[in-house]
């Protein structure tokens, strides 16, 4: 282990984001030791690393962050210098059902990790890193103006998002009153490969494929800014290696769209993908009773990313999708294993009532 550069633990790499930034830095760094920290909930999954699992710079260990005595043995056994922390419980619908799951992972899971750096690290601050991966939902809900920069009060409104809100300023909390060295990242909707199918894109994906209802909350109306998730990892990457530290950035797409305006969108790609008739997909459309308390729009200004360090997003939305519905058409075992048991009991208790 000695002759790594760097020892980075990276938590919840086995989810969707997760996994796009372990591929990056394990390929990218081969002087970097990677270790994958997951607890391989619903939404994680190691198949998503099939590809970096036997490269010698990446390791994984099971272990839940809300487990202080599993987080010190990690951080004496690898003696880590940073942490790139993403797990999280991360799905909205999930913690209007069950909010205290939420507080328990992303409030007390960050705030345990926190205190466990510190404590592993006081002494020695200065050349570590603790790197909080939060959302845009924390700033609350924009009208059809406007968007939200670094300095936008926070202004949570589901439990999801009052929990990242609440780690985000335990995150602040650590850097003032302890001096330990921490950027945070606020990012807009992701998409692409290996995202689970119980948001958005992918569950419509999923559903066109089966010619099952594409469920459409309230009008269709509410807006979401929307980043190929390759370019939130290479963000990651940029103020992983250049963010100042105590320092917040904004990452976003400058891809604002209504939700019904994907799902016309995705039902186009897909007519022409499976040889159906256009228009056929469309039909399938269910608008079904709206999300209580519903974000009407989401919106990043990440000029301070882009004019600060550089950062741009790569892709254009319509060649991301693209790129992602081959990515489903082409991975049906996948889709087959994660939509299995568990799946199908959450689909019917969020979706049969509405
Ligand atoms: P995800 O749900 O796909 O993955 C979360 C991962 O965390 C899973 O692998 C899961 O097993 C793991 N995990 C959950 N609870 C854990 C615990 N107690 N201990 C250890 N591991 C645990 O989530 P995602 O969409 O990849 O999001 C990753 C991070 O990025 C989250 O912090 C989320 O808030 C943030 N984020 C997500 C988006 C988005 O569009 N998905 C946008 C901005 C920010
Ligand atoms: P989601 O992917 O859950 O992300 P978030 O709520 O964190 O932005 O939802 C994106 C948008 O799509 C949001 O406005 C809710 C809407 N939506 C539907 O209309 N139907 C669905 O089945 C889902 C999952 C989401």
């Amino acid at each position: 282990m000695a002759n790594f550069t760097k020892k980075i633990m990276i938590t919840g790499g086995a989810g969707f984001i997760g996994s796009h930034v372990v591929r990056l830095f394990v390929k990218k760094y081969p002087g970097y030791l990677i270790v994958n920290l997951d607890a391989l909930t619903y939404a994680g999954n190691l198949a998503n690393l099939q590809d970096v699992e036997s490269l010698p710079n990446y390791k994984f260990e099971k272990g839940d962050i809300t487990d202080e005595a599993r987080m010190k043995e990690l951080f004496d056994a690898y003696t880590f210098d940073a942490v790139i922390h993403l797990a999280a419980e991360s799905h909205v619908d999930r913690s209007i059902l069950d909010p205290l799951a939420f507080v328990k992972t992303n409030v007390l899971g960050t705030a345990n990790l926190l205190n466990v750096a510190y404590t592993k690290w006081k002494g020695a601050l200065d050349d570590k890193l603790f790197y909080h991966v939060s959302t845009d939902e924390v700033y609350g809900s924009l009208g059809k103006e406007g968007f939200f920069t670094e300095e936008t009060p926070y202004d949570p409104r589901s439990p999801y998002s009052a929990s990242k809100a609440s780690s985000d300023h335990f995150v602040m909390a650590w850097h003032h009153t302890y001096g330990l060295p921490v950027v945070l990242s606020n990012c807009s909707n992701n998409y692409g490969s290996h995202h689970f199918p119980e948001k958005l894109i992918p569950l419509m994906i999923n559903n066109i494929l089966n010619s099952r209802p594409l469920p459409v909350y309230g009008k269709g109306e509410n807006v979401r800014d929307w980043l190929y998730v390759e370019d939130h990892a290479r963000a990651i990457d940029t103020i992983f290696h250049q963010g100042k530290k105590g320092e917040t950035y904004n990452i976003g797409g400058f891809n604002e769209w209504k939700n019904i305006d994907i799902v016309h969108l995705l039902c186009g790609i897909m007519d022409r993908k499976l040889n159906r008739p256009a228009g056929e997909s469309a039909k399938l459309i269910t608008y079904v009773k709206d999300r209580p308390g519903h974000d009407l729009r989401y919106a990043i200004d990440a000029t301070k990313l882009n004019k600060e360090l550089g950062w741009t997003p790569s892709l254009q939305f319509e060649e991301g999708l693209e790129k992602t519905v081959d990515w489903y058409l082409q991975n049906q075992d996948w889709v087959k294993a994660v939509t299995s048991g568990d799946y199908q009991k959450y689909y019917n208790e969020q979706y049969n009532k509405r």
